[in-house]
């Protein structure tokens, strides 16, 4: 009966109102031992508080989060981990005025329909701020993803009719529209802003892109890998639509046009696909490409231009939805929208850990390999580099040996042995071993 909880070995379950006294999560299934830290929790949260930005509600949420339980020293004890955070800034005077009438986009209706009673301050458990709870049990996920390399990328691909053209990374947090694009990310902030003068509000489409995430993971046929994220991304406060791969422009193409090419890739040996209109998924099971999903995001119910309704006893009325309301989510859904694939993705590695136990030779010898595989594509990119830098060297008279560069090189990484676990002198011989080929390289160009 109760709907507050998702994934069955990786599981979550959250709580809370808006205006009620905190929000948060349970997370039942995480593994000893995983270092966690508020501070990584906190990362996440602060990029969905409120109060971000002028495009964004201007209600002022430390969303500081406490560790309740579950975590002991900074690791994981195996045991249910309950994550707070305190509501603080509610002001629920604001709506007195408003308590008897329906607020046209919101769940008040629905709500009573359903339970018979509703917190009506600040849409109660319909809120956006219940995903609070989401971001922090998704910053746990993601450490868990992170331990296989798996990187979750989420930004603001169209505000209205504005659509990031190129796509950058490194720009999305430069921003507060969270777009790849700076230019039509200031395209998006001008718009929102004049919609939100005019006392309205503005919808979008958010995209994610996972990167590195194995194949194998999904679970059909009703646990397909796209269903169980179609369910955890519509289950969003104001998500109207999910889109994977090609989505719903695969209706306008032929096969041959669509099917995604097989080939082996010659550097890894990895079997990879021309194109990924499929989006990362074939079957319901994940199949090694990026993982690229769509959702539709509508524009906030809340606004303070007049609209039409009625009270609880049907009498017609008219309705100003005062206060702090973020005139376009897109830019908060972000990190909700990667909480929840995180959520879904850890669920389904340890799931197909039950299946295909990764400590069996065979699964652990892949697992070398797939790191191997890495190794050799990061040795391939450092040594264009190298090449790069013996052709400036070359161009401009600068000697190939550099001793002092290498000393900084190699103090730089001894740094960070402890925090990678790695042997100094170890660490010394591999970069001896790279400077001596690099120096070679070097000489023939
Ligand atoms: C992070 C986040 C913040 C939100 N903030 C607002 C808001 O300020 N004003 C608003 O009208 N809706 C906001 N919403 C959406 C409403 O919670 C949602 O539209 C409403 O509960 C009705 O649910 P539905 O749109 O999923 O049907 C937010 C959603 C999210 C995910």
């Amino acid at each position: 009966m109760a709907g507050n909880s998702l994934g069955s070995l990786f599981r979550i379950t959250t709580f809370g109102e808006s205006h009620g006294k905190a929000v948060g999560v349970l997370i039942d299934g995480v593994k000893p031992k995983l270092a966690i830290s508020e501070q990584d929790i906190q990362k996440e949260l602060d990029r969905r508080r409120p109060g971000q930005s002028s495009v964004t509600t201007s209600r002022s949420e430390t969303d500081q989060v406490h560790i309740l339980s579950g975590v002991f020293e900074g690791k994981t004890l195996g045991t249910p981990i309950c994550l707070l955070v305190w509501n603080k800034d509610q002001k629920s005077n604001a709506y007195d005025a408003i308590k008897d009438l329906f607020r046209p986009g919101h769940a008040g209706y629905t709500y009573l329909s359903k339970y018979g009673i509703q917190d009506y301050r600040g849409g109660g458990r319909s809120s956006g701020r219940e995903t609070a709870g989401r971001v922090a049990a998704g910053a746990v996920a993601m450490q868990v993803l992170a331990k296989r390399g798996i990187r979750i990328i989420g930004y603001t691909r169209e505000v209205g009719t504005i659509s990031a053209r190129k796509i950058d990374y490194g720009e999305i947090e430069k921003n507060p529209v969270r777009c790849p694009d700076p230019e039509a990310a200031k395209k998006m902030v001008r718009k929102i802003l004049k919609v939100k003068k005019a006392g309205d509000s503005l919808g979008g489409i958010v995209e994610a892109v996972v990167k590195n995430c194995p194949a194998g993971l999904g679970d059909p046929v009703f646990d397909k890998l796209e269903a169980d994220l179609a369910k955890a991304l519509l289950s969003i406060p104001a998500i109207k639509g999910f889109e994977i791969g090609s989505g719903f422009a695969a209706t306008k193409m032929m096969g041959s046009e669509h099917n995604d090419s097989f080939y082996k890739e010659r550097k890894t040996g990895r079997i990879r696909t021309k194109t990924n209109y499929a989006g990362g998924i074939l079957g319901g099971i994940s199949n090694g490409e990026d993982i690229v999903v769509r959702v539709a995001v509508k524009p906030p119910s809340s606004i303070p231009k007049a609209q039409s309704t009625i009270d609880l006893k049907g009498r017609s009325r008219k309705i100003t939805v005062e206060g702090r309301h973020d005139p376009c989510l897109c830019p908060r859904v972000v990190p909700v929208v990667e909480s929840m694939i995180a959520l879904v993705l850890a669920d389904h590695l340890v799931r197909q850990e039950m299946l295909r136990p990764r400590d069996s030779l065979a699964a652990v010898r892949k697992r070398i390999d797939f790191v191997d595989d890495m190794l050799m594509v990061l040795l391939g990119q450092r040594q264009d580099l190298v090449r790069e830098v013996g052709r400036l060297k070359k161009s401009r008279n600068v000697p190939i040996s550099d001793p002092r560069r290498e000393r900084e090189i190699i103090r730089k990484r001894l740094s960070l042995v402890s925090d990678a676990n790695l042997d100094p002198g170890f660490v010394r011989k591999v970069f001896q071993a790279v400077f001596q080929d690099a120096r070679k390289i070097q000489k023939n160009v």
